[in-house]
């Protein structure tokens, strides 16, 4: 147990190490301050770490992660970090990365109880609810959670659409864009939902493109 913690320390010298050769100012330029393209809301999973499944490094990706990648409204930290990348950093990019296989999707869509964690749970089983009718026509258990993940990312990318930060941002400075986005841990890549909401879009055209979507989700699967 130990061994491994200390292990984490060691690896840190040495990437940083390694880092130095290959460009001595590495660390010097990164403490002037970041300037991130992206704002990253994903899975709190350990497999879904953004830098990593998108080959970038520090600086570049500003990250809100939490159990199924949620978007709720009431979420303080998650607001006040949507907020800081949009309105200060303004980040060109929001992306909303779910992932197949995703433990809180499938404690969502089972009647068991897991303690305080239900609770949370509670807004992802208010997405199966929108979607029920198409969910429980899939009768294979596992492409039922893999479309649960997708259209729980798609919620999340319209409920971040709905905050008055994104629509600000919009009228100011046509910016940012929205993604989402689902990982496939099995082989390594991300899988383009082909939801984005780009600038163009007004307010009225945000809520029409949601209701062209939910008509059109058997064509996204
Ligand atoms: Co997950």
């Amino acid at each position: 147990m130990d061994k491994y913690y200390h292990k984490l320390l060691d690896n840190n010298i040495k990437v940083t190490q390694a880092r130095l050769v290959e460009d001595p100012d590495f660390y010097k330029n990164l403490s002037l301050g970041q300037q991130p393209k992206v704002l990253w809301i994903g899975c709190a999973d350990s497999r879904l770490a953004a830098n990593e499944i998108t080959g970038t490094r520090q600086g570049e990706i500003f990250v809100h992660r939490n159990i199924a990648n949620m978007v709720v409204h009431s979420d303080m930290n998650m607001l006040s970090v949507l907020d800081y990348a949009v309105n200060v950093l303004k980040v060109e990019h929001v992306i909303v990365c779910g992932h197949y296989g995703c433990g809180g999707i499938e404690a969502a869509m089972s009647n068991k109880q897991y303690g305080l964690i239900d609770n949370w749970l509670r807004h992802l089983k208010d997405v199966y609810r929108l979607y029920q009718q198409e969910l429980d026509a899939i009768e294979d258990e596992p492409k039922r959670l893999r479309r649960f993940v997708e259209v729980n990312v798609f919620e999340q990318v319209f409920d971040l659409c709905k905050t008055s930060i994104i629509q600000n941002a919009w009228q100011h400075r046509q910016a940012p864009h929205v993604h989402g986005w689902v990982y496939d841990i099995s082989t390594g890549l991300i899988k383009d939902l082909d939801v984005t909401v780009r600038i163009d879009e007004d307010l009225t055209k945000i809520f029409h493109f949601q209701n062209l979507l939910i008509s059109k989700e058997g064509k996204l699967s």
